[in-house]
């Protein structure tokens, strides 16, 4: 399948694996990339660049393909020094960065001076928009339904992925709610030029993470998840748990008077106790409504291949039989 995603980085299947806190490791980056898809290492996860210089060396000696680098740019009291992890992804050769949160504007001059491709994950149009004029490559237009930060206009992405396609210039991904052959179809009839995936991608083999977040992501559905944060103005998806219910609880006594000590306890610094020691219960975790479409775990060589297999099955079958071809009236159309 080719797209202006596939063709803008090089890759063989329109598939990207979302920057994820300590989950993007070059374990999971490498794995996705040499399926075909681009793997992209979370820049912030590596406490200092020189750990990001290390982590992509490791990723460079597990694949041979195209892989990036995320860096998030989030509310912080003490900012990361941006510009020396913006060096360590220079000197490591990365061609491609997914940026998140904040605009990247005042980054992008050295980024794109070594000539790496800025893809921007955006939940509105307005957003998008600016990533275009600033100078960005590609969006990644991220829906209400997403895992992590959806942003404050909570529009899914049945609605703003085609609005994203009436205003963007550049080639977009469609990001938040994305598992299978069906999500992709869907995605590119919309307008995108490929998806992007988060929460799926850690229900595989090779997410260096504990097998307990595994089993809960294949156990959660649909309905496990919770927004918080939001008198923050910080919403964040996160699967329910023990502490997310305490921050629920939290969040309706103090309403508008939150403030982030409040909760801190049961967000800050928690992903390694999740994520690497497998306790479930030790905070809140970002997580997509699409766990309810999530129900093994495969290598991540057998998810890619089975989502294309699907979608080549979705497009030449289902869709192109709908056209030329009346059914019999007995037929089952849907
Ligand atoms: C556990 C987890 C951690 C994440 N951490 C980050 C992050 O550090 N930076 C970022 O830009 N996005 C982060 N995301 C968002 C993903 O890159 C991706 O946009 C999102 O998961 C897409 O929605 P989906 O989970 O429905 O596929 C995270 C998502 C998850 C599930």
């Amino acid at each position: 399948m080719r797209t202006a995603i596939t063709e803008m980085f090089g890759i063989r299947h329109p598939i990207i694996q979302g920057g994820m806190h300590f989950v993007g490791f070059a374990e999971l980056a490498s794995a996705v990339s040499n399926a075909g898809g681009l793997g992209i290492i979370t820049g912030l996860t590596q406490k200092t660049p020189e750990l990001l210089a290390r982590e992509i060396a490791r990723c460079r000696d597990m694949t041979d393909e195209p892989f990036g680098v995320n860096l998030t740019f989030l509310p912080a009291l003490k900012a990361p020094p941006y510009p020396e992890y913006i060096a360590a992804i220079v000197e490591g050769g990365v061609k491609i960065v997914e940026t998140a949160g904040r605009s990247p504007e005042q980054y992008l001059p050295p980024l794109k001076a070594a000539g790496i491709k800025i893809i921007h994950k955006c939940t509105s149009v307005r957003h998008s928009l600016k990533a275009e004029r600033i100078g960005c490559d590609a969006v990644s237009v991220d829906g209400f339904e997403c895992g992590g930060h959806p942003g404050e206009d909570d529009v899914p992405n049945f609605i703003l992925l085609p609005r994203a396609a009436d205003e963007l210039k550049i080639p977009f991904v469609a990001s938040g709610g994305m598992a299978d052959g069906r999500s992709l179809v869907a995605a590119m009839a919309l307008g995108a030029a490929g998806m992007n995936m988060g929460t799926r991608f850690i229900a595989t083999k090779e997410a260096p993470v504990h097998d307990n977040l595994k089993r809960a992501i294949v156990a959660a559905s649909e309905l496990d998840t919770r927004l918080i944060m939001r008198a923050l103005r910080n919403t964040e998806r996160v699967l329910k748990n023990a502490a997310v219910d305490r921050i629920v609880a939290t969040e309706r006594d103090k309403g508008t008077a939150l403030t982030f000590a409040d909760i801190e306890e049961q967000v800050a610094g928690v992903y390694p106790r999740i994520m690497l020691e497998g306790e479930m219960d030790a905070g809140a975790f970002s997580c997509g409504m699409v766990a309810g479409l999530i129900h093994d775990i495969p290598t991540v060589a057998e998810l890619v291949a089975r989502i294309m297999a699907e979608a080549e099955h979705l497009i030449r079958d289902r869709l192109a039989g709908f056209l030329g071809r009346a059914p019999a009236p007995a037929e089952k159309v849907a």
